[in-house]
């Protein structure tokens, strides 16, 4: 892999896919290069926060099954070419690192850039930059922006789409969501509004929000902690457990782990897509921080 200069708090990994680990006073995080993907971030004190399937491929071309993907330039699957992956190509295609340092205050900055080429565009017929920040401390900051370098406006989805771990996601909420209105994926795509108090899981999820800009919080009775996913330039929000069937049907994932694992998907999707003229950006922001509450 080509690198720039790397401070004291990171070293590389070529073991199977190529990844940058880093170890600061704050916390810990894991970055494969393929998709930028966040698939380990433990804050000092506190146990891991995201999700990593034990049945992971850690392959070329393959998604990695937990952490952090990042679905860019669509979500789901492709409106119209089922041969192209699902949440579109930015998670299988190797980033480029451009930049990594220490911050004074001894947090880590990496920030990683993918660039569209005759690959990307034979997917997807526009020119762009995305850059992607993450901000290693004992909050996770993770930063994507998308520039326009085309001669036309083009429209596209995102999400960081989070894993992230829980004691028992029967015993786990996310707040933050009364009163918004959703796409129910398990129930033929029916538009529905959130009249309960918290989101539960008593059975598969899978839920676009839209028109959100909420902060949601995972609150885990099992652990004894919540998770806050803080958010900036996104206006949907995907909550996702597999549940049983779905989880025996997936390839990469345990039959067993959907009890440990439910996604806070920040994004733009479906009508939040973001439409960007030429030469204009979009920034989505994230900010996850994991507190200990009632012990
Ligand atoms: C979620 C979608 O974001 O991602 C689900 O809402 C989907 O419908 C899930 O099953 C996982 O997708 P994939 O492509 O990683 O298996």
């Amino acid at each position: 892999m080509h690198l720039p200069p790397l401070p004291p708090s990171v070293t590389t990994s070529q073991a199977g896919l190529a990844s940058l680990a880093v170890d600061n006073r704050h916390g810990r995080a894991r970055i494969f290069l393929q998709g930028a993907h966040v698939a380990e971030w433990r804050p000092v004190g506190a146990d891991e926060g995201l999700w990593l399937s034990v049945r992971s491929l850690f392959a070329p071309g393959k998604p990695i099954r937990g952490g952090i993907p990042i679905c860019f330039p669509w979500f789901g699957p492709h409106p119209s070419r089922p041969d192209l992956p699902a949440h579109g190509f930015a998670r299988v295609m190797d980033w480029t690192v451009n930049a990594a340092r220490d911050l004074p205050d001894g947090r880590t900055r990496i920030e990683l850039g993918l660039t569209s080429s005759p690959q990307t565009e034979a997917q997807w017929p526009h020119r762009f930059t995305a850059t992607y920040a993450v901000t290693v401390g004992t909050q996770l900051e993770l930063e994507l922006s998308v520039r326009n370098d085309d001669g036309a406006p083009f429209k596209f989805e995102e999400a960081l789409h989070t894993y992230l771990s829980v004691g028992d996601v029967r015993r786990s909420t996310v707040n933050g969501l009364q009163g918004a209105r959703y796409v129910d994926k398990t129930d033929g795509g029916a538009r529905k509004v959130d009249e309960a108090s918290a989101v539960t899981f008593a059975e598969e999820t899978d839920r676009l929000y839209l028109g959100t800009e909420a902060t949601c919080t995972l609150a885990d009775a099992s652990l004894g902690r919540e998770i806050t996913v803080a958010k900036a330039g996104s206006r949907s929000t995907v909550v996702w457990n597999p549940w049983i069937a779905k989880a025996a049907r997936m390839g990469d994932f345990g039959d067993h782990e959907w009890t440990g694992m439910a996604c806070v998907e920040t994004a733009n999707a479906s009508e939040d897509g973001v439409e960007l003229a030429p030469g204009q950006s979009h920034r989505l922001w994230v900010g996850l921080s994991v507190a200990r509450v009632g012990v």
